[in-house]
């Protein structure tokens, strides 16, 4: 996930305003930042590290103009380097580009430019798209027109602002990824702004000190304007001194409302949301859109890992810790259903692992890519003479630079402290590893199954019960989680969730395991949320259990398909839409960290900064 802001304003305040803007939007990536500005010829620096690199790297260069875009990197393609950071250009240099997103056809669309001539200084997807435009241009287009072109032959999701040289207009469009529009500005000019979709304005924004922003988020530009406009799917935006017009595919002129933001400027990082960590409950759909994107294909039934489909493991360890620790339980579940000897360890006891046999893989699992314990398990594995692979949400990370291979799990940055998407998009890219390394089993089922998630998470989002269910229990003395199978790590992964934003005592078991202990501690304060889907023979076993903890008058809340008879034993339901079993497992944790977010919620908790804890830990 990147960052994107543009502006057209005072020539003296243009390049301030995307500076600061991009400092807003760093939460978004924060690997590499640039900006472009327009007068006669194009002004562009951009720098790899955060946005304080970028701030002294404008200290030696004079840049203005009035129109301006600006980016702040999460590596997708191509490590984060200068060259890699946006914006690019064309061979010309006149135009510059930002984007947000994946361009799935660009490997075509490069290889055609190339052939026609055209240079490439990055890896990126997004370079294609500056080449389209000087090709457009070059062939009697006007700016817009040869923007609106290239746009035209994208495939895949973009959030694109593009300035050329000689034009003080920013032009943008947006396909499945966010753009913003922002009217006005702070000096009081913004009463008499002209909405946009009228395609008018007094023609002297610069002179007025009025002023038209867009970005991926409102916090980009949030300090100044109230007024946005929220594009969708498939518009076009010109904004210019003569106003702001948005347009649809065709060209023809869409009336937008305009919208007045009543959020704090402090907290419109959050979009809306109350806290990072519901926001991104509620990002879950795209970020697995995006880890599957490009990388499956239902028709085939096959999946596309790049060079990792050719590992062929005979033997994989999987070393993680917390949330990675149990998406990397999962993933071992996953290989040993398809014949592969797979063990999960916790990377700070992997020390007293037996060694790796053979030709054996060593995946460690982490969102950061920068847990201490991970990183030095995996440089064990790496001196046991192990091949290792890191999955991981950060390109460039360590764990990404030392492990000998990456998988993306392309999540986009996460803030809230306790991990929930990419929870989710681990899972996803585990079954992409498994189905792409062993190449055995229901491979038809299981990719219409991923395909289907996002709509069936969207759904659960839409529905959920969870904050009545977390009303009830708030004052219980503690939680249990159980489950079976792929369902384990689930009853782990919610009872983890629900102890560091809570901070209430909460234990996840294997649902067989209860009755060898733990179901001492049961009683009708401390409810019991068993995780229950199909109906197999461990459904079965486990609505026995649920029976052992319904008999000791524990409060009973299925998390269930509804295909068991679990519910005829359970005080309250939370619904899972019924599918594949390694699709349930996605789900089902949806429904539980709701349980927990709301619970930490009514209990006033810090939910995105629990206590004691960090984002990435960087200690063993
Ligand atoms: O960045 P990593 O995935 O390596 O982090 C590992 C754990 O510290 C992490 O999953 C932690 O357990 C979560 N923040 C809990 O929600």
């Amino acid at each position: 996930m990147c960052g994107i802001i543009g502006c057209v304003g005072r020539e003296d305040e243009t390049l301030d305003v995307l500076v600061h803007g991009l400092s807003k939007l760093e939460y978004r990536g924060y690997d590499s930042a640039g900006v472009a500005l327009t007068g006669d010829r194009l002004g562009i620096c951009k720098q790899a590290g955060e946005i304080e690199a970028l701030r002294e790297a404008l200290e030696a260069r004079t840049l203005s103009g009035s129109a301006g875009i600006g980016h702040t990197r999460w590596s997708t393609h191509g490590p984060p380097t200068d060259e890699n950071a946006h914006p690019h250009q064309d061979c010309s240099g006149d135009v510059a580009v930002v984007h947000n997103g994946i361009i799935e056809n660009y490997q075509q669309l490069r290889d055609g430019l190339v052939s026609a001539g055209h240079h490439f200084g990055s890896d990126t997807d997004t370079e294609v798209v500056p080449h389209l435009v000087e090709d457009e241009l070059a062939a009697g287009a006007d700016p817009e027109t040869a923007v609106r072109r290239a746009v035209a032959r994208l495939e895949g999701s973009y959030a694109i602002a593009v300035v050329v040289a000689g034009s003080d207009a920013v032009y943008a469009a947006r396909n499945d990824s966010p753009l913003v529009l922002g009217v006005g500005d702070g000096t009081g000019a913004a009463e008499d702004a002209d909405a946009p979709g009228t395609g008018e304005g007094d023609g002297d924004a610069a002179a007025d000190g009025q002023a038209y922003y867009l970005a991926s988020d409102v916090p980009a530009f949030r300090d100044f304007t109230d007024r946005v406009v929220y594009l969708d799917d498939g518009e076009f935006a010109v904004l210019s001194a003569e106003g702001c017009r948005v347009t649809d595919v065709d060209g023809n002129t869409v009336d937008k409302p305009v919208d007045t933001v009543d959020w704090d400027p402090e907290e419109t990082g959050k979009s809306g949301y109350d806290h990072f960590m519901l926001k991104e409950i509620h990002e879950q759909p795209r970020a697995i859109r995006q880890c599957l994107r490009g990388r499956v294909d239902e028709m085939t039934a096959s999946v596309d890992i790049g060079d990792l489909g050719d590992l062929s493991p005979t033997g994989v360890q999987f070393v993680a810790c917390g949330t990675s620790y149990h998406a990397a339980l999962y993933g071992a579940q996953l290989l040993r259903e398809a014949g592969i000897p797979a063990q999960t360890f916790l990377a700070s006891e992997y020390a007293t692992s037996p060694p790796p046999i053979g030709d054996a893989l060593v995946v460690g699992v982490t969102q950061s890519g920068e847990t201490a314990d991970t990183l030095s398990a995996l440089r064990e594995a790496a001196k046991r003479g192990a091949r290792t692979l890191a999955v991981t949400n950060t390109v460039g990370s360590t764990a990404a630079r030392e492990c000998d291979h990456a998988l993306y799990i392309r999540a986009g940055p996460e803030i809230g402290v306790a991990a929930s998407k990419t929870f989710a998009s681990q899972l996803t890219a585990l079954n992409l590893f498994a189905l792409g390394t062993t190449r055995t089993g229901d491979t038809r089922d299981v990719i219409a199954a991923l395909r289907e998630l996002p709509s069936d998470v969207q759904q659960i989002l839409d529905d959920s019960a969870a904050e009545a269910i977390a009303e009830t229990y708030v004052d219980a003395d503690g939680y249990f989680f159980i489950g079976r199978g792929l369902q384990f790590p689930v009853a782990l992964e919610g009872a983890l969730k629900m102890k560091e934003i809570t901070y209430k005592h909460a234990e996840g078991f294997a649902a067989g395991e209860l009755k060898h202990g733990p179901l001492a501690l049961v009683t009708s304060e401390t409810p019991v949320f068993a995780v229950v889907t199909g109906d197999d023979e461990m459904a079965t076993k486990t609505v026995g259990n649920v029976k052992e903890v319904e008999a000791r008058d524990a409060p009973v809340v299925a998390v269930t398909d509804g295909q068991s008879t679990v519910e005829r034993y359970a005080d309250h339901v939370l619904d899972v839409p019924e599918t594949h079993p390694r699709a349930a497992a996605v789900l089902a944790n949806v429904q539980l960290q709701l349980v927990s977010y709301h619970v930490a919620d009514k209990l006033g908790r810090s939910i995105d900064k629990p206590r004691n804890l960090a984002k990435s830990v960087t200690v063993e």
